[in-house]
């Protein structure tokens, strides 16, 4: 029998905790082959409600369920880590400047990447789901001087896949018959989602529309400020998407991209379309045995370039906010 691959889920018991648990369990993160093993982790006073979930998963007797174990100490939780998704964090409540919020979720995401460091399996991928994920992603990733800088990720495919079915219902075809989508920059409002570069039934994705008004006016706000749409409908923020789109995100980096498409991850930067090296930031990327590649050559227009160094302008803001807080 295969040996047991071990999932570190932070926030377990949170909305996306709820949804995602049984995703991975059920085989949809790392194939139906794979069998897995939950290490949750959760601040003290949910780890109740984490063991409440952890007995559904039991009462659900998934053949690929080898174990699951709940911890309140994140030393504890990331040993022996071959994945770790990171959706615990502090969300941004009334009144609440930038500084605080950053400064609150360095006290997460720093023990976080430290533990990591200290005791996660030598293939540790990491990907940060938790906001402001970009820059929580960059903070773990400077306490983890060991592990390799590009197996800390952050979370755009969810922006990624709303783009492709807007695009979709906008041009009346399937999500299928799209390719090449592209997220740029930060997991905020301030994402360029790009579909010069998108391939839908031999023309581009603008091509295809042909209608810059819709782009601007519609396209990419709404791409980028959906996150609040689905607040203000629902009355909670999106949790079965998120959840959906970070077995998507793990499942492709993993398994492979198929071929003749890429997706989009906030890796760190090597420097690739003008992004300053080092941030982790949204790009077209590829996977090939095991490692997220940023897809090379792309032509960035003026329109494109504007909206990229407007996200990137972002990035580089926060880094400079947490490296003053003493957080990288
Ligand atoms: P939630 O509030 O329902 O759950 C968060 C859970 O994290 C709670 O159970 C809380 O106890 C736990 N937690 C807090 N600090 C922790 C720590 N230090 N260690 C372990 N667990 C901790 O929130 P929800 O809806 O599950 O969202 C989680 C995060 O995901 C939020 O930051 C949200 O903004 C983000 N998000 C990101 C998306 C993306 O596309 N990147 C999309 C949707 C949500």
């Amino acid at each position: 029998a295969q040996v047991p691959v071990n999932v570190t889920v932070t926030g377990a018991a949170g909305q996306i905790g709820y949804a995602l648990l049984f995703r991975i369990a059920s085989g949809q993160l790392l194939g139906a082959d794979t069998p897995v093993k939950l290490r949750l982790l959760e601040i003290p006073q949910a780890v109740k409600a984490a063991e409440g979930t952890a007995m559904e998963l039991d009462d659900c007797a998934f053949p690929l369920l080898s174990g699951i174990d709940i911890f309140d100490d994140p030393r504890q939780a990331f040993e022996g880590a071959n994945i770790a998704l990171l959706v615990g964090a502090r969300p941004r409540t009334k009144g609440m400047e930038r500084g605080d919020l950053l400064e609150a979720n360095g006290g997460i995401f720093k023990p976080q990447g430290q533990a990591i460091n200290a005791g996660a399996a030598d293939d540790i991928r990491v990907l940060v789901v938790g906001n402001p994920a970009n820059t929580n992603a960059l903070i773990a990733q400077a306490h983890a001087p060991d592990v390799p800088a590009e197996r800390f990720t952050a979370m755009t495919r969810l922006d990624h896949n709303r783009a492709l079915t807007q695009l979709a219902k906008k041009l009346g075809v399937t999500v299928s018959d799209i390719k090449k989508m592209t997220i740029w920059g930060n997991h905020s409002a301030t994402q360029y989602p790009d579909i010069f570069h998108a391939e839908v039934n031999g023309t581009t994705g603008a091509k295809a529309v042909d209608d810059q008004t819709w782009l601007t006016e519609e396209f990419i706000p709404t791409v980028a400020k959906r996150g609040a749409a689905i607040i203000e409908a629902r009355g909670a923020s999106s949790a079965a998407s998120a959840a959906n789109a970070a077995i998507d995100h793990v499942h492709d980096w993993v398994l492979g991209t198929p071929e003749g498409d890429w997706t989009s991850a906030a890796v760190v930067s090597d420097g690739s379309y003008g992004v300053p090296e080092g941030l982790i930031s949204s790009f077209p990327v590829v996977s090939r045995d095991g490692r997220y590649e940023i897809v090379q050559g792309l032509e960035i227009d003026d329109f494109s370039r504007e909206r990229i160094d407007a996200s990137v302008k972002e990035l580089v803001e926060e880094r400079d906010a947490v490296k003053q807080l003493g957080l990288i």
